[in-house]
């Protein structure tokens, strides 16, 4: 997972619609086949396949408040200035959380959020924020790769800041780490099985079997699972446009 700041970004390659902050129980519905996931998820080809609902967008949000306790309390890395700050895209915006944030400290900035479903009402929309449905490809190792992109962009002056987060508490582990480390054990535990469900049934039904095999194995193995000393890095990324 990374966070970066783009700013004046090119946004006319968008096949995107302006919409408009829309209740969450209004959003597209799929119904998977097994009583404890009955949730709903994007109604787009991504390859992105955790749900789109409402136990989703808490999720996210309490994620979004760990994240930010991690990073030292702050979202932004770059040294943005008020008075320069014209356009900021937030790519996978979810429930608005840095969105806002960005709007409400770039009162002159045009902000755009971007994500597969509506943003759902979970904070007042700022007025210098347009959300849009977008589809672009995903890259689940994105993290590793955005330095090296930002380079070929032709960005310049690029930092790396890398946040350690663990999936399990060790000793040593700051306030924090410890925070995200117990909200990670719960979370792999109750979102991997209704991951391979729904990307399997992206895959066709001809795998169904396999997919039920898939998930009984996971379970399996999250159940005996104690965390070991796991975890991933969360990169951010900057980079300067050349004057
Ligand atoms: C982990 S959430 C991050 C949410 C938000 N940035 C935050 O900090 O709380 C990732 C978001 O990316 C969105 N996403 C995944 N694939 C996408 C794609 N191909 N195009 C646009 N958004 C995508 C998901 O719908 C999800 O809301």
């Amino acid at each position: 997972m990374s966070t970066f700041a783009i700013t004046n970004p090119i946004l006319s390659g968008f096949s995107s619609s302006e919409i408009e902050n829309v209740p969450i129980d209004t959003a597209d519905k799929i119904e998977l086949s097994e009583e404890e996931d009955k949730r709903t998820f994007h109604n787009t080809d991504a390859a992105y396949v955790l749900p789109n609902d409402n136990t989703e967008h808490q999720r996210l949000e309490l994620q979004h408040k760990l994240l930010w306790q991690l990073m030292d309390n702050k979202v932004f890395h770059s040294p943005l200035h008020k008075d320069t700050m014209r356009k900021i895209l937030d790519i996978g915006c979810g429930t608005g959380a840095v969105t806002h944030e960005m709007a409400s400290t770039f009162p002159d900035a045009q902000v755009f959020g971007v994500d597969l479903s509506p943003v759902p009402h979970v904070r007042q929309k700022l007025p210098n924020i347009s959300y849009l449905l977008a589809l672009k490809d995903v890259d689940l190792y994105c993290g590793v790769h955005i330095a090296s992109l930002f380079a070929e962009a032709g960005l310049t002056d690029i930092r790396v800041t890398r946040y350690l987060v663990p999936y399990s508490r060790w000793e040593g582990l700051t306030r924090e780490e410890k925070e995200m480390a117990d909200y990670l054990e719960t979370v792999v535990r109750d979102i991997i099985p209704i991951a391979i469900r729904k990307a399997g049934e992206n895959a066709g039904p001809e795998y169904g079997r396999e997919v039920d095999e898939a998930v009984t194995d996971a379970r399996k193995y999250l159940e005996a699972y104690d965390g070991g000393r796991d975890f991933l890095w969360l990169y951010v990324v900057c980079g300067r446009k050349p004057e």
